[in-house]
Protein backbone atom coordinates (compact mmCIF):
# COMPACT_ATOMS: atom_id res chain seq x y z
CA UNK A 1 0.00 0.00 0.00
CA UNK A 2 1.22 3.44 -0.58
CA UNK A 3 0.04 6.88 0.74
CA UNK A 4 0.57 9.82 -1.84
CA UNK A 5 2.29 12.35 0.51
CA UNK A 6 4.12 14.32 -1.33
CA UNK A 7 5.48 17.99 -0.53
CA UNK A 8 3.71 16.95 3.02
CA UNK A 9 6.64 17.90 6.22
CA UNK A 10 6.47 15.43 8.23
CA UNK A 11 8.50 15.39 12.75
CA UNK A 12 8.87 11.87 14.13
CA UNK A 13 10.56 11.63 17.59
CA UNK A 14 12.91 8.93 18.33
CA UNK A 15 13.30 8.79 15.20
CA UNK A 16 16.91 7.38 15.58
CA UNK A 17 15.69 4.30 16.15
CA UNK A 18 13.16 1.11 16.33
CA UNK A 19 9.98 2.49 15.35
CA UNK A 20 10.54 5.87 14.85
CA UNK A 21 13.52 5.27 12.25
CA UNK A 22 10.70 3.16 10.69
CA UNK A 23 8.04 5.19 10.28
CA UNK A 24 10.57 8.29 8.95
CA UNK A 25 11.49 5.98 6.66
CA UNK A 26 8.14 5.28 5.43
CA UNK A 27 7.16 8.98 5.54
CA UNK A 28 10.77 9.43 3.15
CA UNK A 29 9.49 7.08 0.68
CA UNK A 30 5.81 8.34 0.78
CA UNK A 31 7.16 11.63 -0.34
CA UNK A 32 7.09 13.83 2.87
CA UNK A 33 10.04 15.76 3.58
CA UNK A 34 10.93 14.23 6.72
CA UNK A 35 12.20 16.13 10.52
CA UNK A 36 13.97 13.72 12.21
CA UNK A 37 14.48 14.73 16.15
CA UNK A 38 16.35 12.68 18.60
CA UNK A 39 19.02 12.85 21.14
CA UNK A 40 21.36 10.21 19.82
CA UNK A 41 22.70 12.54 16.95
CA UNK A 42 25.06 9.75 15.09
CA UNK A 43 21.95 7.15 14.61
CA UNK A 44 19.51 9.94 13.85
CA UNK A 45 21.89 11.21 11.01
CA UNK A 46 21.93 7.52 9.91
CA UNK A 47 18.12 7.83 9.67
CA UNK A 48 18.26 11.11 7.24
CA UNK A 49 21.42 8.85 4.90
CA UNK A 50 18.66 6.17 4.98
CA UNK A 51 15.84 8.00 3.84
CA UNK A 52 17.80 10.06 1.13
CA UNK A 53 19.53 7.23 -0.07
CA UNK A 54 15.89 5.93 -1.03
CA UNK A 55 15.75 9.06 -2.93
CA UNK A 56 13.95 11.03 -0.14
CA UNK A 57 14.41 14.34 1.73
CA UNK A 58 14.98 14.33 5.31
CA UNK A 59 16.88 16.67 7.55
CA UNK A 60 18.38 15.89 11.62
CA UNK A 61 17.36 18.01 14.39
CA UNK A 62 18.92 17.12 17.70
CA UNK A 63 15.98 17.30 19.99
CA UNK A 64 15.54 16.30 23.59
CA UNK A 65 11.63 16.06 23.98
CA UNK A 66 11.95 17.15 27.07
CA UNK A 67 13.08 20.57 26.59
CA UNK A 68 10.53 23.01 25.63
CA UNK A 69 13.15 25.19 23.65
CA UNK A 70 14.45 22.18 21.75
CA UNK A 71 10.81 21.44 21.48
CA UNK A 72 9.96 24.32 20.09
CA UNK A 73 13.32 24.44 17.61
CA UNK A 74 12.42 21.20 16.44
CA UNK A 75 8.85 22.81 14.87
CA UNK A 76 10.34 25.86 13.54
CA UNK A 77 13.57 24.60 11.74
CA UNK A 78 10.85 22.11 10.10
CA UNK A 79 8.94 25.22 9.06
CA UNK A 80 11.64 27.38 8.11
CA UNK A 81 13.74 24.15 5.99
CA UNK A 82 10.32 23.01 4.41
CA UNK A 83 7.84 25.90 4.37
CA UNK A 84 5.07 23.95 6.71
CA UNK A 85 4.18 21.12 8.80
CA UNK A 86 1.38 18.91 7.77
CA UNK A 87 2.28 15.53 9.63
CA UNK A 88 4.03 14.64 13.15
CA UNK A 89 4.55 11.04 15.09
CA UNK A 90 5.41 11.80 18.87
CA UNK A 91 7.06 8.59 19.53
CA UNK A 92 10.21 9.34 21.27
CA UNK A 93 9.93 7.35 25.06
CA UNK A 94 11.71 5.24 27.28
CA UNK A 95 10.56 1.86 29.20
CA UNK A 96 12.21 3.47 32.68
CA UNK A 97 13.31 0.79 34.53
CA UNK A 98 10.93 -2.20 36.08
CA UNK A 99 9.80 -2.09 39.79
CA UNK A 100 6.55 -2.69 41.42
CA UNK A 101 4.33 0.64 42.42
CA UNK A 102 5.68 0.68 46.12
CA UNK A 103 9.67 0.05 45.14
CA UNK A 104 9.43 2.90 41.74
CA UNK A 105 11.65 5.69 42.83
CA UNK A 106 10.78 9.26 42.23
CA UNK A 107 13.72 9.34 39.80
CA UNK A 108 12.49 7.07 37.18
CA UNK A 109 9.00 8.65 37.83
CA UNK A 110 10.39 11.77 36.87
CA UNK A 111 12.45 10.50 33.63
CA UNK A 112 9.38 8.37 32.26
CA UNK A 113 7.02 10.65 32.47
CA UNK A 114 8.87 14.02 31.34
CA UNK A 115 10.06 11.97 28.19
CA UNK A 116 6.92 9.95 27.34
CA UNK A 117 4.23 12.31 28.62
CA UNK A 118 5.55 16.10 28.68
CA UNK A 119 7.42 15.18 26.30
CA UNK A 120 4.20 14.60 24.07
CA UNK A 121 2.85 17.66 25.08
CA UNK A 122 5.56 19.78 24.26
CA UNK A 123 5.13 18.37 20.82
CA UNK A 124 1.83 18.80 20.57
CA UNK A 125 1.86 22.28 21.99
CA UNK A 126 4.52 23.81 19.51
CA UNK A 127 2.83 21.17 16.22
CA UNK A 128 -0.75 22.27 17.10
CA UNK A 129 -0.69 26.25 16.81
CA UNK A 130 1.76 25.62 13.34
CA UNK A 131 -1.15 23.29 12.17
CA UNK A 132 -3.92 25.21 12.79
CA UNK A 133 -2.53 28.32 11.92
CA UNK A 134 -1.32 26.90 8.19
CA UNK A 135 -5.20 25.01 7.36
CA UNK A 136 -4.45 21.58 9.03
CA UNK A 137 -2.35 18.40 9.67
CA UNK A 138 -2.49 15.23 11.19
CA UNK A 139 -0.96 13.98 14.41
CA UNK A 140 0.05 10.58 15.61
CA UNK A 141 1.32 9.69 18.83
CA UNK A 142 2.77 6.80 20.18
CA UNK A 143 1.28 5.44 23.35
CA UNK A 144 1.15 1.69 23.86
CA UNK A 145 -0.67 -1.66 25.18
CA UNK A 146 0.58 -0.57 28.39
CA UNK A 147 -1.67 2.67 27.74
CA UNK A 148 -4.97 0.42 27.55
CA UNK A 149 -3.69 -2.05 30.25
CA UNK A 150 -1.68 -2.42 33.47
CA UNK A 151 0.96 -4.17 31.12
CA UNK A 152 4.03 -2.47 32.37
CA UNK A 153 5.64 -0.57 35.10
CA UNK A 154 3.84 2.04 36.91
CA UNK A 155 5.55 5.13 35.66
CA UNK A 156 5.50 3.50 31.64
CA UNK A 157 1.44 2.50 32.30
CA UNK A 158 0.89 6.02 33.79
CA UNK A 159 2.54 7.71 30.76
CA UNK A 160 1.22 6.06 27.76
CA UNK A 161 -2.85 6.03 29.75
CA UNK A 162 -1.62 9.62 29.91
CA UNK A 163 -1.08 10.33 26.05
CA UNK A 164 -4.01 9.06 24.90
CA UNK A 165 -5.66 11.32 27.26
CA UNK A 166 -3.47 13.91 25.57
CA UNK A 167 -4.67 12.70 22.43
CA UNK A 168 -8.54 13.42 23.13
CA UNK A 169 -8.10 16.75 24.14
CA UNK A 170 -5.81 17.93 21.51
CA UNK A 171 -8.41 16.19 19.18
CA UNK A 172 -11.50 17.63 20.00
CA UNK A 173 -9.76 21.01 20.78
CA UNK A 174 -8.32 21.38 17.75
CA UNK A 175 -10.83 18.92 15.01
CA UNK A 176 -12.74 22.29 14.07
CA UNK A 177 -8.86 23.71 13.03
CA UNK A 178 -8.82 20.91 10.58
CA UNK A 179 -5.86 18.90 12.89
CA UNK A 180 -6.23 15.54 13.01
CA UNK A 181 -4.92 13.45 16.19
CA UNK A 182 -4.94 9.83 16.79
CA UNK A 183 -2.55 7.21 18.75
CA UNK A 184 -1.07 3.87 17.98
CA UNK A 185 -0.51 1.23 20.94
CA UNK A 186 1.72 -1.56 19.85
CA UNK A 187 2.10 -4.42 21.36
CA UNK A 188 5.40 -6.20 21.42
CA UNK A 189 7.62 -5.10 19.00
CA UNK A 190 11.35 -6.20 18.21
CA UNK A 191 13.10 -2.35 18.71
CA UNK A 192 16.45 -2.13 20.40
CA UNK A 193 13.87 -1.01 23.45
CA UNK A 194 12.58 -4.67 23.54
CA UNK A 195 16.18 -6.16 23.02
CA UNK A 196 17.21 -4.49 25.99
CA UNK A 197 14.21 -5.41 27.77
CA UNK A 198 14.28 -9.16 26.47
CA UNK A 199 18.32 -9.11 27.77
CA UNK A 200 17.11 -8.10 31.54
CA UNK A 201 14.24 -9.82 31.78
CA UNK A 202 13.99 -13.00 28.95
CA UNK A 203 10.83 -14.60 30.42
CA UNK A 204 9.17 -11.62 30.96
CA UNK A 205 9.61 -10.67 27.28
CA UNK A 206 8.61 -13.90 26.20
CA UNK A 207 4.90 -14.05 28.63
CA UNK A 208 3.98 -10.68 26.89
CA UNK A 209 4.62 -12.27 23.26
CA UNK A 210 2.76 -15.33 24.12
CA UNK A 211 -0.34 -13.24 25.25
CA UNK A 212 -0.31 -11.94 21.89
CA UNK A 213 -2.48 -14.68 19.80
CA UNK A 214 -0.08 -14.02 16.47
CA UNK A 215 2.30 -15.54 18.73
CA UNK A 216 5.31 -13.18 17.81
CA UNK A 217 6.70 -10.06 18.40
CA UNK A 218 5.78 -7.60 15.57
CA UNK A 219 8.17 -5.42 13.49
CA UNK A 220 8.75 -1.81 13.46
CA UNK A 221 7.15 -1.96 9.60
CA UNK A 222 4.16 -3.20 11.31
CA UNK A 223 3.84 0.03 13.31
CA UNK A 224 5.09 2.25 10.81
CA UNK A 225 2.00 1.01 8.03
CA UNK A 226 -0.52 1.67 10.86
CA UNK A 227 1.06 5.38 11.30
CA UNK A 228 1.34 6.08 7.60
CA UNK A 229 -2.40 5.17 7.48
CA UNK A 230 -3.47 7.70 10.01
CA UNK A 231 -1.11 10.57 8.94
CA UNK A 232 -2.80 10.48 5.18
CA UNK A 233 -5.96 11.42 3.91
CA UNK A 234 -6.90 7.93 3.63
CA UNK A 235 -7.38 8.48 7.12
CA UNK A 236 -9.35 11.71 6.94
CA UNK A 237 -12.73 10.96 9.29
CA UNK A 238 -10.49 9.55 11.85
CA UNK A 239 -9.61 11.55 14.96
CA UNK A 240 -9.58 11.52 18.36
CA UNK A 241 -8.49 6.78 18.75
CA UNK A 242 -6.15 4.89 19.83
CA UNK A 243 -5.35 2.00 18.11
CA UNK A 244 -4.09 -1.13 19.31
CA UNK A 245 -1.41 -2.84 16.91
CA UNK A 246 -0.70 -5.27 18.92
CA UNK A 247 -0.54 -9.35 17.18
CA UNK A 248 -4.63 -9.33 19.20
CA UNK A 249 -2.93 -8.47 23.25
CA UNK A 250 -6.02 -6.66 23.81
CA UNK A 251 -8.56 -8.91 22.42
CA UNK A 252 -7.65 -11.39 25.36
P1 LIG B 1 13.79 2.61 20.73
O1 LIG B 1 14.54 2.64 21.99
O2 LIG B 1 14.26 1.78 19.60
O3 LIG B 1 13.57 4.10 20.17
C1 LIG B 1 13.23 5.16 21.03
C2 LIG B 1 13.89 6.42 20.52
O4 LIG B 1 13.49 7.51 21.35
C3 LIG B 1 15.42 6.34 20.54
O5 LIG B 1 15.93 6.76 19.30
C4 LIG B 1 15.79 7.30 21.66
O6 LIG B 1 17.05 7.94 21.48
C5 LIG B 1 14.64 8.31 21.56
N1 LIG B 1 14.54 9.12 22.78
C6 LIG B 1 14.59 8.70 24.06
N2 LIG B 1 14.55 9.75 24.89
C7 LIG B 1 14.44 10.86 24.13
C8 LIG B 1 14.34 12.24 24.40
N3 LIG B 1 14.36 12.72 25.66
N4 LIG B 1 14.24 13.10 23.36
C9 LIG B 1 14.24 12.64 22.08
N5 LIG B 1 14.34 11.34 21.76
C10 LIG B 1 14.45 10.46 22.77
O7 LIG B 1 12.32 2.16 21.15
P2 LIG B 1 11.00 1.81 20.30
O8 LIG B 1 10.61 0.47 20.71
O9 LIG B 1 11.17 2.14 18.88
O10 LIG B 1 9.98 2.82 20.99
C11 LIG B 1 9.35 3.90 20.30
C12 LIG B 1 8.07 4.21 21.04
O11 LIG B 1 7.20 3.11 20.97
C13 LIG B 1 8.26 4.54 22.51
O12 LIG B 1 7.40 5.60 22.87
C14 LIG B 1 7.80 3.26 23.20
O13 LIG B 1 7.34 3.49 24.49
C15 LIG B 1 6.72 2.81 22.25
N6 LIG B 1 6.35 1.42 22.35
C16 LIG B 1 7.27 0.45 22.02
C17 LIG B 1 6.91 -0.87 22.11
C18 LIG B 1 7.85 -1.98 21.77
O14 LIG B 1 7.49 -3.15 22.03
N7 LIG B 1 8.99 -1.73 21.16
C19 LIG B 1 5.56 -1.28 22.56
C20 LIG B 1 4.68 -0.17 22.83
C21 LIG B 1 5.08 1.12 22.72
Amino acid sequence: MTYDLTDKTAIVTGGASGIGRRTAQRFGAEGANVVVADVMADEGAETVEQIESAGGSALFVETDVTDPDDVEAMVREAVETYGGLDIAHNNAGIEGDDAPMAEQTEENWTRVIGINLKGVWLGMKHELQEMADDGGGAIVNTSSIAGLTAAGATPYVASKHGVIGLTRVAATEYAQAGVRVNAVCPGVIETPMVEQAAEENPEEIEQFVQMQPLGRMGQPEEIANAVVWLASEEASFVTGNAYPVDGGFMAL
